[in-house]
């Protein structure tokens, strides 16, 4: 089967990253969000990430109208998947949520199309069985940012068929992008061991151990990431970052994942990081200031 039409479902930081590259590869994209102020949002995001290239001389005016020719943003979910040969989705990381939308998807979608999740820790067979074609669900995890990172970690739930994964390292490849093939667990490869590494770097804030500049400076400088893990977190989304923990909790049912409540008490207060203007860093200035806690 050959793949020519792309649904995403969700117009955020992630999708809005998905619908880029799979329109600059040269699919037909429909993008899908909940209100059109997020599809707004999304596609000024993805028009001002290929102005940057633009600048940069990495691509023309021309290239640039072409790929956004082929994105359509959306707010009818059936429309947006009725003729896709595969649907991405990239809705918040709550199980219930993904897993009524995959029971949308799957009534309104064609029958040879295969349902790829960008989740970043929620189990790859739980939402396949909530459709009826468990076989053409898989992990299709990218990262952020999704136009720059190389990798996408795709995931083999229970039941997905071997010609499934096929096809996505197939479409993973003409995005221009790496692949890994894992066996589902919570996490997967990357997360299980991302995520435990930024909670601790909140607990060590919420004691004191260091301010959060140095806490960045001493794993940026003294283990060589091309970031601190705070400055990451923000990136990544603080609510993001507790959904993942409180869904590793329940899944490993082991408290060496609980989320600092320093991380929980920042979230209830809307401080998610970059896409707020406030989180480990305050984003309202020329420069991200770092804030005290
Ligand atoms: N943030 C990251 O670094 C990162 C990296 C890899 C994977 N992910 C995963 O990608 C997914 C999305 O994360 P994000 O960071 O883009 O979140 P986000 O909050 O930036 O975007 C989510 C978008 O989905 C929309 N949405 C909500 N319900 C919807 C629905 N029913 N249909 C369509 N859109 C809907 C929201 O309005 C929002 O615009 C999550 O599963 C997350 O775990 C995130």
């Amino acid at each position: 089967m050959e793949i020519k039409k792309i649904a995403v479902l969700g117009a955020g930081l992630m999708g809005n990253g998905i619908a880029h590259v799979c329109a600059q590869a040269g699919y037909e994209v429909k993008m899908r969000d909940i209100d059109q102020k997020f599809v707004d949002k999304g596609i000024a995001t993805i028009k001002k990430n290929l102005e940057r290239g633009l600048q940069k001389g990495r691509i023309t005016q021309k290239e640039i109208d072409e790929i956004l020719g082929r994105i359509e943003g959306i707010l009818d979910l059936k429309e947006a998947v009725k003729d896709a040969d595969l649907v991405i989705e990239a809705v918040p990381e709550i199980v219930s949520l993904k897993i009524d939308v995959w029971k949308e998807v799957d009534a309104a979608a064609p029958d040879h199309a295969i349902l790829a999740s960008n989740t970043s820790s929620i189990s790859i067979t739980q939402m396949a069985a909530a459709t009826k074609r468990p076989g053409k669900f898989i992990g299709m995890h990218f990262f952020n940012p999704v136009p720059v990172m190389n990798l996408v970690e795709i995931i083999k739930g229970q039941a997905t068929d071997e010609e499934t994964a096929k096809i996505i390292v197939d479409v993973s490849k003409k995005l221009g992008k790496e692949t890994v093939l894992v066996n589902e667990a919570p996490g997967f490869a990357v997360n299980r061991i991302l995520v435990p590494t930024l909670l601790e770097a909140v607990f060590a804030i919420q004691e004191g151990v260091a301010t959060v500049e140095d806490m960045d400076t001493s794993v940026r400088l003294g283990l060589n990431w091309p970031m601190g893990p705070l400055t990451l977190l923000d990136f990544v989304g603080l609510d993001t970052a507790l959904h993942i923990s409180d869904y590793f909790v329940d899944e490993f049912k082991d408290s060496k994942y609980r989320a600092p409540t320093l991380l929980r008490k920042m979230v209830r207060a809307g401080w998610l990081g970059r896409k707020s203007g406030m989180g480990f860093y305050d984003y309202s200035g020329d420069k991200p200031k770092p804030n005290r806690f």
